[in-house]
């Protein structure tokens, strides 16, 4: 996710833009960066926050003109810093582009654009397409709104742009598809932004174009809206926004977790953008291909993280071991650092963080290195420290994760762990093609079912209310969804501060069953395919002892149903890859008794969103 900001109109662009930055930096905060036109194209960008960006004005002059773009960062392509910063300038200096997304076929058309002259200076896929438009320009000789009309025909992916010609400073071209963008409906001026935030203090009059949109916007001009595919002309629809700032920025969500655990469906998109390519029957991860042997002839696989991260990691180790028969370990980066561990160099360390950040992490790593061993990094936030220590990597492409609870980071996380296992047991021929192909179509629904698993929020903020006042709960699971049941008591703990704990199911017998009786609470995963019979009789025994069970089934069952105190059903699917549904009711349980014992979902107590001390 970025951050951007346009204006057009008839006041200063610059404290419109710079402040609404500000406001959107909680989608993205690497790099920032800002055009102004005034007698000419100004453009400065900065590595860092919002903050750094505006040191660079350091004169009233600077600050000038009534047209302008902003950007706030979160990297996709190319690391955080000034060169890689929106906005991006067309090779004649004369176009200008902030945008929000990813262009996935950004690599051919950049080839193209090289044989006919064109150069970049960024790695990013935006300059790129600011250069696509431009080259359209030249060649068919056609206006900015035009060009960029046939431009997005040709590009696949996702998108919010805006763009304007210096050479024609009183028109502006913004445009979507798969990310969002508002317009704000000033009188004869016009506020351009991926929310209402930036200008919901001049104007609550909004314009939310839709997917394949396009709007061209001249001063003095109301909007023409058309339609990218056809350029045929929509009639805008504008609303009166009722809601505030702060819910604004959340989506409309009371806190940034909901709004978090509700962006997974698209977020898993994004994650798998360019990468499950079924039509192919292929996975592409181009960190996978170019060391490929290394992977097909390591003798272990190490996965170290910490937390939500090391939760994935135990998820990679049923995946790694089912699908690639990889042997895998997974340790606590904490741990294995001061272990004097035996590491060899045929072994690979993935090393599984959110921030990139995770000093315990880092330090695994170092020792690693030392010792040989191959380093790819799952990591979300694009250069980071994590994967600038490691050999190669994936990243997980969640977005800013603001709630310190991990929620989209840990389903991300698990789906890339889920590609590179396929990836490589196809390889391996330990994956047979049909096998392979029925994934793949199953990763491809996994949004669809996850929607479908979200719809059941009300009927567990109801299951919550039950439980709310519970001291201790107990969380179990069996197989792939072992480690999601201590996600799920992680996420409870850290959030209401109940006491929980996770467990493999079969271990109940061995202590925690001492645990039983009316006042424990009991979350059991007990979907169709994992183990099925053996959790009923888990569930039987906690019922024979009086505990509450509460039980996360495949949708249609029966019999745990005669047995559970409460159901939430989710979609069938391939066991290996449950945990994707699984997790999300458990996310959405600890949200909600959470917020019923009026703790701080965002921000709990003691907690910070990256540990990046020991
Ligand atoms: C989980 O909800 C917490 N945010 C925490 O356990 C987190 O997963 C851990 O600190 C690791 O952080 P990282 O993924 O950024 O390395």
């Amino acid at each position: 996710m970025c951050g951007i900001v346009g204006y057009i109109g008839l006041r200063n662009a610059f404290p419109v833009i710079i402040n609404g930055l500000k406001r959107l930096e909680y989608r993205g905060y690497d790099s920032a960066g800002m055009a102004l036109y005034h007698q000419d194209l100004q453009v400065k960008k900065t590595k860092g926050k919002v903050k750094n960006l505006e040191e660079l004005f350091i004169n009233d002059k600077e600050k000038m003109g009534s047209i302008g773009l902003g950007h706030t960062r979160w990297a996709t392509h190319g690391e955080p810093n000034d060169i890689n910063a929106h906005p991006h300038i067309s090779n004649s200096g004369n176009l200008v582009i902030v945008h929000n997304g990813i262009i996935e076929n950004y690599e051919s058309i950049k080839q193209m654009l090289l044989k006919k002259g064109f150069h970049f200076q960024s790695e990013t896929d935006t300059e790129v397409l600011i250069n696509l438009i431009e080259d359209i320009m030249l060649e068919e000789k056609v206006k900015l709104g035009k060009a960029i009309q046939i431009a997005l025909n040709q590009v696949i992916g996702a998108y919010a742009i805006v763009v304007f010609d210096k050479n024609n400073p009183d028109e502006i071209v913004m445009a979507r598809l798969g990310s969002p963008l508002a317009i704000g409906i000033g009188e004869e001026e016009y506020f351009i932004a991926s929310d209402a935030t930036p200008f919901i203090e001049y104007t609550k009059n909004a314009l939310y174009l839709d997917d394949e949109q396009m709007a061209i916007i001249k001063k003095g001009s109301k909007p023409e809206v058309r339609n990218i595919k056809d350029d045929s002309i929509i009639a805008p629809y504008i609303q009166e926004l009722q809601l505030s700032l702060d819910q604004i920025e959340k989506g409309g969500f009371d806190h940034f977790m909901l709004k978090e655990i509700f962006e997974q469906p698209n977020v898993l998109k994004d994650t798998m953008r360019g990468r499950v390519l079924s039509e192919k029957n292929m996975i592409k991860l181009s960190g996978i291909d170019n060391h490929l042997n290394k992977f097909l002839n390591a003798d272990r696989i190490i996965m170290i993280g910490a937390g939500t991260s090391w939760h994935a990691g135990l998820v990679g180790e049923y995946l790694f071991e089912e699908l690639a028969r990889i042997p895998v370990e997974v340790e606590y980066s904490s741990e294995f650092r001061y272990r004097n561990p035996i590491i060899k160099e045929n072994d690979i360390v993935i090393p599984i963080s959110q921030s990139g950040e995770t000093a315990d992490t880092l330090a695994a790593i170092k020792l690693s290195k030392e010792k040989g061993a191959f380093i790819y990094g799952v990591c979300n936030v694009v250069g980071s420290s994590i994967p600038r220590e490691s050999d190669s990597g994936t990243y997980t492409h969640a977005g800013p994760e603001i709630g310190v609870a991990s929620t989209k980071a840990f389903t991300t996380q698990v789906n890339v762990l889920t590609m590179m296992a396929l990836k490589l047991g196809k390889e391996k021929g330990t994956v047979s093609i049909n096998d392979f192909n029925k994934y793949l179509n199953e990763l491809e629904n996994m949004p669809v079912k996850i929607e479908k698993v979200l719809e059941n929020d009300l009927y567990i903020q109801q299951i919550a209310r039950h439980y709310k006042d519970a001291t201790n709960f107990l969380y179990l699971g069996r197989g792939f969804n072992f480690p999601v049941a201590l996600e799920g008591a992680l996420k409870l703990k850290e959030i209401s501060y109940i006491h929980a704990e996770g467990y493999p199911a079969a271990e109940m017998k061995h202590g925690p069953i001492a645990l039983i009786d009316k006042n424990m609470p009991v979350v059991v995963i007990a979907t169709k395919k994992g183990q099925y019979e053996k959790i009923i009789s888990n569930i039987q025994e906690i019922k024979s002892r009086k505990g509450k069970i509460i039980a996360i089934v495949t949708e249609g069952d029966v019999q745990v149903k005669s047995l559970a105190d409460h159901v939430i059903e989710i979609p069938e699917t391939l066991e290996p890859l449950s945990p994707l549904l699984t997790t999300i009711p458990l996310q959405l349980l600890s949200y909600h008794i959470a917020v019923m014992r009026g703790c701080e979902v965002d921000q709990p107590r003691n907690l910070a969103k990256s540990v990046t001390v020991e």
